[in-house]
């Protein structure tokens, strides 16, 4: 595991899109996993204002999400489909049919989570998948206790993962109890994993994840299994990992790695 520390939440987001964008400059046709929430904002609109400024082209990437709600009407505005719509189709240049939801709108919602398995297969894998963290250390919306080796299916969301997200609908109770999400087997398919988090809310969810135990209790700690995962944390969202180890500061600020080495622990 590599796990990069930069000094604010703005350097997350280009730091993360500097990964990002490389990986795109080797493989115009990427196929990208695309976690929603907060965290991964900072990367979309970086990568948006490089197209923009004409040095990144991104209409030829294939893009997954990781996960949606179920319970919600197609096109609702808190769907992530939504979310997807306006942080990537539209500012990226995607036509909407490159940019995959899971369709948690369908009556038979295991025949949609089979189909998108089925549709990853198809499109030849998850080249690299961008990942935010949950308070509770969900990753998708895996929450504790998730099989480390699930698959897309459906998933109740806990209790303190519907708190979490209650500032992104009117009221407590609209936020959804259920959704499609990729399982921990899935993601872990990914030939890259890039996670993100910032801010102190996230700092034990990151310790437990970085440092382990691998445990049914912090999801994204199966990402140690993982052989190229990489964290890209601020100061605060890195704030309870172990002092001096597993870590590298961008810029270096004399941790004795220089630029663009592998950190001790990857
Ligand atoms: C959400 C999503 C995750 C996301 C996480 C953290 O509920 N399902 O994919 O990474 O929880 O959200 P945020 O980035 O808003 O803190």
């Amino acid at each position: 595991m590599d796990v990069l520390v930069v000094p604010t939440a703005a350097d997350v987001g280009t730091c993360a899109a500097d990964l990002v964008a490389a990986r795109i400059a080797e493989e115009p046709r990427t196929v990208l996993g695309v976690a929603t929430g907060s965290s991964p904002v900072g990367i979309y609109r970086e990568l948006a204002r490089r197209r923009a400024g004409g040095s990144l082209e991104l209409g030829h990437l294939t893009c997954f999400a990781l996960d949606e709600y179920v319970g919600l009407a197609p096109g609702h505005p808190r769907s992530y489909a939504a979310y997807l719509e306006r942080e990537i189709a539209r500012s990226w240049g995607l036509p909407s049919s490159q940019v995959r939801v899971p369709e948690a709108f369908r009556p038979d919602l295991d025949a949609a989570a089979e189909e998108y398995e089925q549709a990853i297969a198809a499109a030849g894998g998850i080249d690299l998948q961008i990942l935010g963290i949950g308070t509770n250390g969900h990753i998708g919306f895996n929450e504790p206790i998730s099989s480390l080796s699930s698959r897309t299916r459906v998933a109740a969301l806990s209790a303190q993962t519907r708190a979490d997200n209650a500032r992104f609908f009117d009221r407590p109770d609209a936020v959804p109890t259920h959704c499609l999400t990729q399982g921990l087997g899935t993601i872990l398919e990914a030939r890259q994993v890039l996670l993100v988090a910032q801010g102190r809310r996230k700092a034990a969810a990151v310790a437990a994840a970085v440092e382990g135990p691998v445990a049914a209790r912090c999801p994204a700690s199966v990402l140690q299994f993982h052989p190229r995962a990489t964290f890209v944390l601020d100061e605060a969202a890195a704030g309870e990992l172990t002092p001096g180890t597993c870590r590298r500061t961008v810029p270096d600020r004399g941790d004795g790695l220089p630029p663009g080495s592998p950190s001790p622990a990857s």
